[in-house]
């Protein structure tokens, strides 16, 4: 009983310690082959809280952008440590860090999701935990941006 109250309130706290993709915005617009920010928020982050590592993966979804199941195999953009910090020209921001990543040239027009998976441990037994945010976002072919 002690131990499933433990886990609830760890869930409760590692909930409200998700990962939030600040940009790109929904339907932001960006060229293949540009590069773009990729910008990660962390709410307040306890001390007990250790940021590891995300993954920030592009997919282009075509005509099943609302079925995730069928999505193919993105492309890592970025592989690495997640480090966010306190800006104090930007205070309203929180803990956040900025990724600068490209998106691949010739990459397909339309709807793609940026995906960010999140590796982080908390308490002081560092219990390993995993949170996956999504953001959809719409390409355009640089040499044709009716397109
Ligand atoms: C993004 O693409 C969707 C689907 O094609 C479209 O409905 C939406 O208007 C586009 N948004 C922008 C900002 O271009
Ligand atoms: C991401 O980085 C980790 C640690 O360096 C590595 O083990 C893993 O294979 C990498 N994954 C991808 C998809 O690049
Ligand atoms: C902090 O915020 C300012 C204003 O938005 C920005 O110009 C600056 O690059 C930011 N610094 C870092 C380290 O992100």
């Amino acid at each position: 009983m002690k131990s499933i109250f433990l886990l609830a309130s760890l869930a409760a706290c590692a909930l409200a310690q998700r990962l939030h993709i600040a940009e790109p915005t929904t339907g932001q617009v960006v060229g293949a082959g540009q590069y773009f920010t990729a910008e990660l928020h962390m709410d307040n982050t306890l001390s007990s809280m250790s940021q590891k590592s995300v993954t920030i993966v592009a997919t282009a979804c075509y005509d099943v952008c609302d079925s995730p199941d069928q999505w193919g195999p993105g492309t890592v953009l970025y592989n690495g440590s997640f480090a966010p910090q306190y800006n104090a020209s930007a205070p309203q921001k929180g803990l956040y860090q900025d990724f600068r990543v490209q998106l691949p040239e010739g990459w397909p027009a339309g709807e793609s999701v940026l995906a960010v998976a999140h590796q982080f441990t908390v308490g002081a037994s560092e219990i390993p935990v995993f949170d996956y945010t999504t953001v959809h976002f719409n390409v355009t072919d640089p040499e044709n941006p009716g397109n």
